[in-house]
């Protein structure tokens, strides 16, 4: 029995409450589905503005009844103290995820994305610390690595920011690191590399590059390309990150004041990903055989990106199930069911 098996028998034998923030987002409605079919109780916090409420009834339509009513809604914003001390009431495990994601969108409005990605973020540390809650899981990100230049990245050599979105993630550290210092207040940060997945939205100026790429396809419009396909980067199918917080919100002592990468500690260019998922569409029955087409690099880009996740092997017991093309495969169908 894997690590990660025994504690979701313990979860069903002893069932816990969570808190999902950003629970009708991608990562989030995934972490409610998991857990929601573990019989956990959980509470979620979303002011949807990029979450949809589609996404909240499809998790509804995936369990059954009894456990759909294991959840409860808190529609509300996480830049409001009370409504964080709302949410966390009672609570065993936080898993916070609200946040405005995108470099894009924070160069173009870095005051909101600070106001939610910081300012909401210690209201939340804030509301858990007090609630003394058993744990404390968060979403950190790749982008903390900036212009460091070394492969694979190690969770302790970063760079300097290369975007306002990158200087919120990494303050999010700096916060959870000065709570266990002022406060003994122990939390666990995972830095995401590029996750996908069902429910990762496919619309709007800041879609990640797999559903902007897929809905193109699937939708017979161009798919571009920026540089020259081979800048690479450690993609993450989104079982893998629903596994790593539930182990890193049930983790040991030891891992707790701590962040992780969460990847697979692999590395996929563009052009590979390009054909992966033409194949993998291909045999959902959609034919896109057109080439990309390629454009100038992106400014902020880095060139490659891969983790080294031994941190999150050794400390957490970490294994990551899917491979980049096992997650495509099981993400393509439900593109192919939402968008055709
Ligand atoms: N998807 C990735 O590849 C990736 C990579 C690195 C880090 N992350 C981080 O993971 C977390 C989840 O990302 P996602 O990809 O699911 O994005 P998402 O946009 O789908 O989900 C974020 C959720 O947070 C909610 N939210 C935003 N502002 C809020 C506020 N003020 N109050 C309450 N809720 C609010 C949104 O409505 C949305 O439902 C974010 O913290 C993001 O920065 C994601």
């Amino acid at each position: 029995m894997t690590n990660y098996e025994r504690i979701q028998k313990d979860l069903i034998e002893t069932p816990k409450i969570w808190l999902v923030t950003g629970v009708a987002g991608f990562i989030g409605s995934n972490l409610l589905e998991k857990l929601l079919l573990l019989n956990q109780t959980v509470v979620g916090l979303d002011n949807f503005a990029t979450g949809r409420q589609y996404n909240l009834d499809e998790v509804k339509s995936e369990v059954t009844e009894e456990q759909w009513n294991r959840f409860s809604f808190i529609e509300g914003d996480i830049r409001e103290l009370e409504t964080c001390r709302k949410a966390v009431k009672g609570v065993n495990y936080v898993l916070h995820q609200a946040a405005l994601g995108s470099v894009p969108r924070s160069i173009n409005d870095p005051i909101t994305s600070n106001e939610v990605n910081i300012s909401g973020f210690l209201n939340m540390l804030v509301a858990a610390k007090d609630e003394q809650v058993d744990s404390f899981t968060y979403a950190a990100s790749s982008s903390t690595y900036g212009d460091h230049p070394a492969l694979p990245k190690v969770e302790e050599n970063i760079g300097n920011p290369l975007s306002p979105y990158a200087v919120t993630k990494y303050v999010n550290e700096l916060y959870a690191d000065v709570f266990a210092r002022t406060y003994n207040f122990k939390t666990t940060g995972l830095r995401y590399f590029n996750v996908f997945g069902k429910r990762q939205d496919p619309n709007g100026a800041y879609a990640a590059v797999i559903p902007k790429w897929t809905a193109a396809m699937i939708e017979g419009e161009e798919v571009f390309i920026n540089g020259d396909g081979e800048t690479s980067r450690d993609f993450c199918f989104i079982e893998n990150v629903v596994q790593i917080n539930i182990l890193a919100a049930t983790g040991p002592e030891s891992s707790k004041n701590q962040v992780f990468n969460v990847a697979l500690g692999d590395r996929t260019t563009l052009n590979t990903l390009y054909q992966t998922i033409r194949v993998a569409l291909n045999e959902c029955g959609v034919a896109c055989d057109t080439a990309p087409t390629y454009k100038d690099f992106r400014a902020g880009d880095v060139r490659h990106s891969q983790a080294d996740i031994s941190k999150a092997k050794n400390l957490l017991g970490y294994k990551p199930e899917y491979k980049i093309q096992q997650g495509i495969d099981k993400a393509m169908p439900w593109y192919v069911g939402v968008l055709k």
